[in-house]
């Protein structure tokens, strides 16, 4: 399929680990940032988490920091799901890291790498859109050209997972997300509703890391398992869904999902749904803001991805 040019945009975040390691484990990804974002922890911590990832597979990718609150409410990150410290606590593991991040902002890089690769760039963005928006506000003419934006955020027919109504990156940066999705760039979602659909079993992991001889296997094994005991708990399942690392399976492996268009709008107001992302498919007049992706063939996005993640034969 060629090589795709993305920006990633991230609050790492156990599933964004994954996804980070999932995106620049594969070949066909060429990963020309990655932008830090404040969401399942603060953008300090998850800039050190990205810096941590980056290490064990060293690798050396521009790294910016972004925004350290969203554009209107106070953050409210998700330490109960990912851990003190947003990586399963093992961050503390780590001491003498590398220092890899840029000068420039993570706003400066986004905008500096969509003017680099006009109406070729996608962003894969797997926390709160506030960067994303902040780089909007900015230049809203450059980000129109974007080739993509692919995000992870919303909950459409699925309950949320903050409230009722809400998924969490939504929830986090309402405003931001409305200011993405009226820019006017083409724009994938994948919702709760396709990501519940993927759930990574405890024994699947534990299977696929016998196998595997990657230098970062016995990470990814310990940064999930607060994660998957919450699920445990929560959901009733010891296992965890793989919403971010869906993201960039979308890119790598279209022919896996399905997507329809839709006019997507977002609450930003109310406070009983705050978040909450409402999708018309059908009503008529309806002018489609974005493709939605509603279904995934599981068990093979499974394979792929482990198959990467690990490094399996
Ligand atoms: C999203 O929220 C975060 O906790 C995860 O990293 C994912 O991006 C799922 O709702
Ligand atoms: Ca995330």
């Amino acid at each position: 399929m060629g090589l795709h040019p993305i920006v990633l945009d991230t609050d790492p975040g156990v599933d964004d680990a994954l996804a980070i390691i999932y995106a620049l484990n594969h070949l066909d990804l060429q990963v020309h940032a990655i932008t830090t974002v404040c969401g399942n922890i603060g953008v300090d911590q998850a800039t050190i988490n990205t810096q941590i990832v980056l290490s064990l597979l060293d690798c050396v990718v521009p790294l910016a920091m972004g925004q350290n609150q969203p554009i209107y409410y106070p953050l409210q990150t998700a330490p109960h799901v990912h851990g003190l410290d947003g990586l399963g606590n093992v961050s503390v593991q780590f001491e003498s890291l590398e220092e890899q991040v840029v000068k420039k902002s993570a706003v400066e890089l986004i905008l500096d790498f969509v003017a680099k690769f006009p109406d070729q760039l996608r962003l894969v963005c797997i926390g709160p859109l506030t960067n994303i928006a902040q780089a909007i506000l900015a230049n809203s003419p450059l980000m129109r050209r974007t080739k993509e934006i692919i995000l992870m955020g919303g909950a459409f027919e699925q309950r949320g997972n903050v409230t009722t109504s809400a998924e969490f990156n939504i929830y986090v940066d309402p405003h931001a997300a409305k200011i993405v999705l009226e820019s006017g760039v083409p724009i994938t979602i994948l919702s709760l509703d396709l990501t519940h659909q993927v759930i990574l079993s405890a024994d699947r992991l534990h299977q696929a890391t016998l196998c595997s001889n990657a230098p970062w296997r016995d990470f990814t094994w310990s940064i999930t398992q607060p994660c998957m005991r919450f699920h445990q708990h929560q959901e009733g399942f010891h296992g965890m869904y793989l919403h971010d690392p869906l993201a960039v399976g979308y890119l790598l492996r279209p022919d896996l999902f399905k997507t329809v268009p839709a006019e997507v709008r977002v609450e930003t107001s109310s406070s009983s749904t705050r978040g909450m992302t409402v999708a018309n498919l059908h009503q008529q007049p309806m002018t489609p803001n974005a493709q939605i992706c509603v279904a995934v063939k599981v068990e093979q996005f499974l394979n792929h991805f482990l198959q990467t993640l690990l490094d399996l034969p």
